[in-house]
């Protein structure tokens, strides 16, 4: 780890293996959602202009399984760094899941999206969703029976990419959780942070695809590596 004493800005990104441990199905092991979910069909505009219920359904499955999710130690670790943290600090999360905010962290950008957040293609209001879409619910805001999943899907552009990299590029240290290295522009992130002379970790259950980028890899469960690094930076 960097000198800790240099460390002011941090920025966090994490990927779905930081929730795995809390039962959400990651996307790319053997048993991953997109092996009985092909991404064409379900996470794709032409997928969803193809066949909607498919896609309203996978998400409103998506949706339920949030909701049944409870934070695991690797979340509460990260809250309590953002309650503890007197420096800047951002997790960017790829993840869809709520489990950050639910352990109490604030400091949260979802690049992807949210399961629990549902956008009305009519008046481009979003509005916050716990039930289901597939029966066709008009819009709050302007009644239009026209709302989709709140998702950033692949051929999208991910939300608010300036805020991310101008956090990059004032970053100290730079960690990645539980995440494949496997889509873009996340998996860039570490390059970009590196190229501003941040101090890059992995905490990830496997070497990832971009481990090689970073100056540390820490390989096991982020219900316990996470923990353990946050109290490593709180110094306690
Ligand atoms: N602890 C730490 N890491 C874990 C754990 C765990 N308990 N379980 C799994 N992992 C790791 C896996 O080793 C893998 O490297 O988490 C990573 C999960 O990778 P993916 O399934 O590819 O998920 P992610 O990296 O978040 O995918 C990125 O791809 O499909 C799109 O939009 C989707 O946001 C997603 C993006």
């Amino acid at each position: 780890m960097g000198d800790m004493a240099t460390i002011r800005n941090i920025v966090i990104l994490t990927g779905a293996g930081i929730s795995a441990e809390s039962g959400l199905r990651t996307f790319r092991a053997e048993d991953g959602l997109w092996e009985d979910h092909p991404v064409e069909e379900v996470a794709t505009p032409q997928g969803f202009a193809r066949d909607p219920e498919l896609v309203q359904r996978f998400y409103d499955e998506r949706r339920t399984g949030v909701l049944a999710a409870l934070p695991n130690p690797a979340h509460d670790a990260l809250a309590r760094l953002d309650r503890d943290w007197d420096g800047g600090l951002l997790i960017v999360t790829q993840n869809i899941d709520d489990l950050h905010e639910r352990a109490g962290a604030s400091r949260v950008l979802h690049m992807h999206g949210e399961a629990l957040s549902v956008w009305c293609t009519a008046c481009d209001a979003r509005h916050r969703w716990e039930g289901s879409l597939l029966d066709g619910p008009a819009c709050p805001a302007c009644g239009a029976v026209s709302m989709r999943p709140d998702i950033v899907w692949f051929g999208e552009m991910p939300y608010r990419m300036e805020e991310i990299f101008a956090a990059l590029a004032d970053a100290d240290l730079f960690v990645s959780i539980g995440t494949s290295g496997a889509v873009y522009p996340a998996a860039g992130f570490v390059q970009q942070a590196a190229s501003h002379g941040a101090h890059t970790i992995e905490l990830n259950l496997e070497r990832s695809q971009g481990s090689a980028f970073f100056d540390e890899s820490r390989l096991g469960l982020a219900s316990e590596l996470v923990p353990a690094w946050v109290a490593e930076v709180l110094g306690r």
